[in-house]
């Protein structure tokens, strides 16, 4: 017979081993591959996000005929080749995004901001818009298409839309414009999936007219991106989230020198710039959008 004790300390046994599932890892080995993601994309990953490194290298050190993550991190200690490095950071960044999350900035996009810029930009009607970690493509193509479904007021405007993200990777599937119906039924309305995509086989892709309103190209927000020129209005959303407090207020001050006085940066939910720098404020009564100080 188990004693009740015995049960006890068996669950609790079971249940420690789930959540930790590399908790064997060499400490150096977790160092290193911590500095190297805080390092290369600013991911601050704090031992609590362990499982993370199970998930997405493990797919790397199988491909690779490593059997365990302490070989893969060892191999990259020893000899970092850059595209192994490249491909180990850019695993560890988290991708997931929608077409119009959140649907709310999309909203003050339209009523809101770029009525203003439209009104400010009257002489030289014309405007920029980055999407600075545009992942798969998602939040570019929605801006895309919110400018297209305003073709009347549009009539004589040109318009840029620049997608940048630190994964080659992701980019490649941002530029093909190719989504699932999984991915396509997270965010776009059926009447704007008739109008801007067509399907193929299982998967809708984006049309070409729509697709050439979007340029994308890599951009890691660690560096200096002042070269990709002035954005009247910036959408950086939910990846700040994953940097401390001292990257997430350099990168602002970035992104603040990136924008002319009167130019408009849109922030994930959970996002805010209290604290972190004095270059921008919120605007009262639009919920999630800053202005230059
Ligand atoms: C969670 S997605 C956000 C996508 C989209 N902005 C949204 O809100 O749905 C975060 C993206 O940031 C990118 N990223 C992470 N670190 C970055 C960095 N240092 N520079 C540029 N992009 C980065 C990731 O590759 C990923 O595609």
């Amino acid at each position: 017979m188990i004693s009740i004790t015995c049960w006890r300390k068996l669950i609790s046994c079971l249940r420690t081993s789930k959540a930790t599932p590399v908790a064997k890892m060499k400490p150096e080995n977790f160092t290193y591959i911590s500095k190297l993601a805080k390092d290369e994309s600013g991911l601050v990953l704090t031992e609590k996000k362990i499982y993370l490194l199970d998930s997405r290298l493990m797919p790397i050190a199988r491909k690779m005929e490593i059997e365990t993550l302490d070989e893969l991190i060892e191999r990259i200690r020893v000899r970092p080749e850059p595209p192994l490095v490249k491909e180990v950071v850019e695993a560890l960044t988290t991708n997931e995004t929608l077409f119009f999350r959140d649907n709310g900035p999309f909203d003050r996009l339209k009523e809101n901001v770029l009525p203003d810029i439209m009104a400010a930009r009257g002489a030289q009607k014309s405007f920029r818009i980055w999407s600075a970690a545009a992942s798969s493509g998602q939040e570019p193509y929605s801006l895309a298409i919110i400018l297209s479904e305003m073709a009347a007021k549009m009539h004589g405007w040109n318009f840029e839309i620049v997608g940048t993200d630190l994964s080659t990777e992701i980019l490649a599937k941002a530029e093909a414009g190719q989504y699932s119906q999984f991915e396509i039924q997270r965010g776009m309305p059926v009447q704007l999936l008739v109008k801007y995509f067509k399907q193929e086989g299982a998967s809708w892709v984006i049309n070409d007219d729509l697709r050439a309103k979007v340029k994308f190209m890599p951009a890691n927000l660690l560096e200096d991106q002042r070269g990709l020129g002035q954005f009247d209005i910036v959408f950086c959303r939910n990846v700040l989230i994953y940097f401390d407090p001292e990257t997430k207020g350099k990168v602002l001050v970035m992104i603040a020198d990136m924008m002319p006085d009167d130019g408009r940066l849109f922030l994930g939910a959970a996002e805010t710039v209290l604290g972190l720098t004095e270059k921008f404020k919120a605007i009262p009564d639009v919920r999630g959008v800053y202005q230059k100080t």
